[in-house]
């Protein structure tokens, strides 16, 4: 197992996730799971978040109590399947600033190709939770924390909900200083880079598509 690496495997999440990975499950019900999911992993990504503290009064006595420090979040967005973890992830934390990386897999050769990105400013001061269901050969996800290396993150995590050993490791020697968070890691990856049992391919699952 790599230091790197966290599997969070609550049994809620696991029963989720087989709903997910079962090819009758509808598009609806699957960005429904997905978000629930979400949640669940958030809890684990973010148990690290500083805390500082303020004076509040309760309706008994004046007390020191805990809060966030520091500057706001980042959630750091892959498109298109990584909307799916965000849309969940602000529900909990709705102040976050919210990033977009756009990444395809090229079919043949497996590279992920750019086609957009947006960031909030003043990324070394925030840590960023980067996110993408799937991580496979892990070219997308190597690529997006290296291009948010670029635009100056220092302090990344990236959340992602099945991963492939393949994955996990060429995303570990890339990026050894990304603590990685999943849900499960699966057997292996076919021919065509996809995960084996896996749930298919994400963003189609997700949005209808094929
Ligand atoms: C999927 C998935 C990841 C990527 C993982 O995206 O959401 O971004 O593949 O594969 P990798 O680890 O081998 O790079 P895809 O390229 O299909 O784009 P989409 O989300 O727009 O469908
Ligand atoms: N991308 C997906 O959406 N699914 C896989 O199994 C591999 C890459």
């Amino acid at each position: 197992m790599h230091k790197n690496l966290t599997v969070v495997d609550h049994p809620l999440v696991l029963h989720k996730l087989t709903l997910m990975r079962d090819k009758h499950t509808p598009s609806a019900v699957f960005r429904q799971l997905l978000r629930e999911i979400s949640l669940l992993l958030a809890y684990e990504v973010l148990r690290d978040l500083p805390t500082t503290t303020k004076t509040i009064d309760t309706p008994m006595t004046e007390r020191e109590a805990p809060i966030l420090k520091g500057k706001k979040l980042v959630f750091a967005s892959i498109l298109r399947a990584g909307n799916g973890l965000l849309d969940g992830l602000l529900d909990l934390v709705p102040s976050a600033r919210v990033g977009h990386i756009g990444l395809y897999r090229d079919p043949e050769s497996l590279t992920a190709i750019e086609y957009y990105l947006k960031m909030p400013d003043s990324l070394s001061e925030r840590r960023v939770i980067l996110v993408d269901p799937m991580l496979a050969t892990a070219n997308s996800a190597s690529a997006a924390a290296s291009r948010l290396k670029e635009v100056g993150a220092e302090d990344i995590k990236f959340l992602c909900l099945l991963s492939a050993p393949e994955g996990i490791e060429a995303f570990s020697n890339a990026h050894p200083d990304v603590q990685i968070y999943t849900a499960a890691i699966d057997s292996h990856l076919n021919e065509h880079g996809y995960i084996v049992p896996g749930l298919g391919d994400a963003g189609d699952r997700m949005y209808g598509t094929k």
